[in-house]
């Protein structure tokens, strides 16, 4: 038997502080006009003391499975992406599996930086195709204000902290297997497509690491090389899902793209024709929080009744690796 999966709901949690760029102009060499004109940024959020990222990503486990009518136990797959885990080891997925009642499965983290949400859903889409697990949650959780260094004005301004969360389901299809040739109208995730390219591992990385030196490390990057990149390997990326599903740019109901400058965003959005009003932008407000970017724009874009069931959402990202992907799903 042929299994898709299905998207039951999503959520998404941001921890309470939110800092302004005018605050951050108090302690660098910066202003609220840079940082708007550059990036699209006006806030970010950034957790408390003490708070994790297994915090906000049970917080935002919790949402996406109310979302979905479901209970921890419920579950038995759990792939948790984030680049900033509570500790080395254990697995940051397996303290949220203990948190919200998953009894049963497996739980495992997965680290693709930024684009860590799109390789968590290709892997947990494959589990459920192919009859590995029956209900995945999917969670893009970081706290990456913890290892900026605040006083690099060239990369401090740009991230934030935050969580998303996404529950699929495994349905038997009508038919036919996905990643199908045709356009395809049957709900669920179409396709996934990922890429890396580890040739350029030092152009976005954290100087530390427990076999390097046994530190967190701070991170380091070279924003225009990455910028020029992202532009390139995201356009790629998007029109081999287009390509992959029959389908064009202007068939996509929502762009929902990783949110890492508003100039990459509206490139994208350009290149597939669409309006702006059809790409979800939350970057003003969350900042770039890395894998949880995608799953906390899908979580807003949910609860206000932009995505609904039957839209086409196309989700994109790249990052640290360097890595990039898509993927397409029917909602
Ligand atoms: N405030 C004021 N001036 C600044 C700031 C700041 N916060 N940051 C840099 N500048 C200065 C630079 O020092 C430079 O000054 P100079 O000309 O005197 O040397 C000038 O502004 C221009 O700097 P650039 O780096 O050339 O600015 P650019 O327009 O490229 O914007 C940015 C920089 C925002 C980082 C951009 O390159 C970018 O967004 N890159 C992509 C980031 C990205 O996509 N990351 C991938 C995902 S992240 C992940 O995976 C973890």
């Amino acid at each position: 038997m042929n299994f898709r999966s299905h998207v039951l709901g999503c959520g998404g949690y941001l921890p309470e502080r939110i800092v302004t760029n005018d605050e951050l102009a108090k302690t660098l060499d910066t202003t609220d006009a840079w940082i708007r004109q550059r990036t699209g940024i006006r806030q970010r959020h950034v957790a408390a003391d003490g708070e994790l990222t297994s915090d906000l990503a049970v917080r935002a486990a919790e949402r996406a499975l109310a979302a979905a009518g479901l209970n921890g136990w419920d579950i038995d797959l759990l792939v948790l992406a984030t680049a900033t885990p509570d500790n080395t080891f254990p697995a940051t997925a397996t303290k949220v599996q203990a948190r919200i009642g998953m009894t049963g499965g497996a739980a495992f983290d997965l680290q693709a930086v930024c684009s860590g949400f799109i390789y968590a859903l290709a892997v947990a889409d494959s589990f459920l195709r192919t009859g590995q697990a029956k209900r995945a949650l999917v969670i893009g959780a970081e706290t990456f204000s913890r290892i900026l260094d605040w006083s690099d004005r060239g990369t401090c301004v740009l991230f934030g902290d935050g969580a998303g969360a996404l529950v699929l389901e495994a349905r038997p299809t009508n038919g036919h297997a996905g990643n199908s040739a045709r356009p395809n109208m049957e709900r669920g995730v179409l396709s996934t497509h990922l890429h890396s390219d580890g040739s350029n591992y030092g152009l976005l990385y954290v100087d530390g690491g427990p076999s390097l030196n046994g530190r967190a490390g701070h991170l380091r990057m070279e924003g225009k090389e990455i910028f020029r990149l992202a532009v390139e390997r995201l356009a790629a990326v998007v029109d081999e899902a287009l390509a992959a599903n029959g389908l064009n740019g202007t068939d996509i109901d929502w762009l929902v793209p990783h949110q890492a400058n508003k100039r990459i965003i509206d490139a994208m959005g350009r290149r597939l024709g669409l309006p702006a009003a059809k790409v979800v932008v939350t970057i003003d407000r969350h900042a770039n929080t890395s894998a949880a970017s995608v799953p906390l724009a899908l979580a807003e874009a949910t609860a206000d009744g932009r995505i609904k069931p039957g839209h086409l959402v196309l989700m994109e990202a790249m990052g640290g690796g360097l890595t990039w992907g898509a993927g397409l799903v029917r909602w």
